[in-house]
């Protein structure tokens, strides 16, 4: 098995590896290639990737390219993680918000708007390569915003399924609470991606929500900003990012008080950790790699990758086309749902009447993404501007224009046609 990683000079690059190294059981790869335009990166991040693989017995060969289109021949599957402007571009998309009173957030809002136009394109282009060099390959979406940027390659006809490490990451905390494996906990997630909520958590076939919440209530509540009698009432788990949505403005008051932004935080992290790579004796996953928000994605990566490489018909968390699925949305729409994955791709289960409480959260911003995929593909501050009236973030028309104005100027360098 082949595996190319696209933006493979990243410093979660060695999560990656740790990850194909210990679960090489679920996914045995041959070749493992990695792929950036930053040579630099490459030569810092590889020979790490490579010794992790090593020090844990893996046979697979390492390779890395700064061009993409030699490597993908043979390829059975591509993982794109890449950061379209780098953190220079997350930074900004963190911050001009903040002068509209709207939140600084890189998926979330007018920030993930503007990633998303400058990424898009990218991605498709991107994807277009991969289909005419090897047009089975399977196309792994981690770059953000997962929603849009999946939702932009499946109009676009390829085989490709979104992936986030928010339900994986749920597993696992759910997992320590209750003393029992990540991989026993089973999870009713519903929603779009970075806008989910679980409606029970199963063990063994019982579901221990209720448990959850009885127990862990203060944490889970301080997570996404609602009083703890509100998610009694309630009785769901909500991802952290419905903070942006149901704190929005505590967010706000909060970035604007002139802290480092997570932007530059990352910033740091990374001038840290690729410090800790250059050292020639490292074989193992750093500490340090552990402050970054992807802990776990190898993991959901290694399953899914497995899953459609091997038909195992398991069951995963995946972002994929609606279809029937929520029935108050297009089927066009990409939702973050349970989905079985087979060789014939994700296929979303079955999911239980959604409460308007949810529903029309999601309705909303579904809408808004199919206008951010337009925006992202056919350009024009117009298309930019409905894309965030319809978001329940914007919603109004003097802020959707200040709003685009902002963005637009503030990324003049990735829109060719702003
Ligand atoms: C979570 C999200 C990812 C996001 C990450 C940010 O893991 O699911 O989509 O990229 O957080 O983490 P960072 O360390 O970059 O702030
Ligand atoms: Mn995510």
């Amino acid at each position: 098995m082949k595996i190319v990683v696209v933006g493979g000079g990243s410093t979660y690059t060695p999560e990656l590896a740790d990850g194909f190294a210990r679960l090489r059981d679920q996914l045995p790869i041959d070749e493992l290639v990695l792929v950036d335009p930053d040579a630099a990166r490459l030569e810092l991040v590889g020979p790490v990737a490579a010794r992790i693989l090593a020090r844990q017995g893996h046979p697979g060969k390492l390779v890395t390219s700064t061009e993409l289109d030699p490597v993908l021949d043979g390829a059975d599957a591509v993982l794109l993680q890449l950061r379209v402007g780098g953190q220079q571009a997350r930074l900004s998309d963190e911050t001009f918000p903040l002068s509209c009173g709207c939140v600084g957030q890189e998926t979330t809002g007018a920030g993930g708007l503007a990633k998303a136009l400058r990424t898009v394109p990218v991605v498709l282009e991107i994807a277009e390569r991969i289909r005419q060099a090897n047009p089975q390959a399977w196309i792994v979406d981690f770059t953000n915003p997962v929603g849009i940027v999946t939702r932009a390659l499946l109009d676009a006809g390829h085989r490709a399924v979104g992936l986030c490490n928010v339900a994986k990451g749920f597993q696992h905390t759910f997992g320590e609470w209750l003393g029992v494996d990540a991989e026993r906990v089973e999870l009713d997630h519903v929603g779009l991606n970075h806008l989910t909520w679980e409606r029970a958590v199963r063990v063994d076939g019982e579901d221990v929500l209720p448990k959850l919440l009885a127990e862990h209530a203060e944490s889970l509540a301080a997570r996404c900003l609602l009083p703890v009698d509100v998610l009694h009432r309630m009785g769901v788990i909500p991802s952290y990012y419905l903070r942006y949505y149901y704190g929005h403005d505590a967010v706000v008051a909060e970035q604007s008080t002139g802290g480092a932004a997570r932007a530059e935080e990352v910033a740091d992290l990374e001038r840290q950790l690729l410090d800790i790579y250059a050292d020639p004796t490292l074989d193992v996953k750093p500490a340090l790699l552990g402050e970054r928000g992807g802990a776990y994605y190898s993991e959901a990566a290694i399953s899914l990758v497995g899953g459609l490489l091997r038909d195992t018909g398991e069951v995963q968390v995946a972002n994929v086309r609606n279809g029937d699925t929520l029935p108050f949305l297009s089927p066009d729409a990409v939702i973050e749902v349970p989905a079985r994955i087979s060789a014939a791709g994700a296929e979303p289960l079955p999911v239980a009447p959604l409460e308007p409480l949810y529903a029309g959260l999601i309705a909303h911003v579904a809408a808004y993404e199919e206008l951010a995929v337009a925006a992202a593909v056919h350009g024009g501050i117009e298309r930019v501007e409905d894309a965030l009236l319809a978001h329940p973030l914007v919603g109004q028309i003097e802020l959707a224009r200040n709003l685009a104005a902002e963005l637009l100027a503030a990324n003049t360098v990735h829109l060719p046609w702003s």
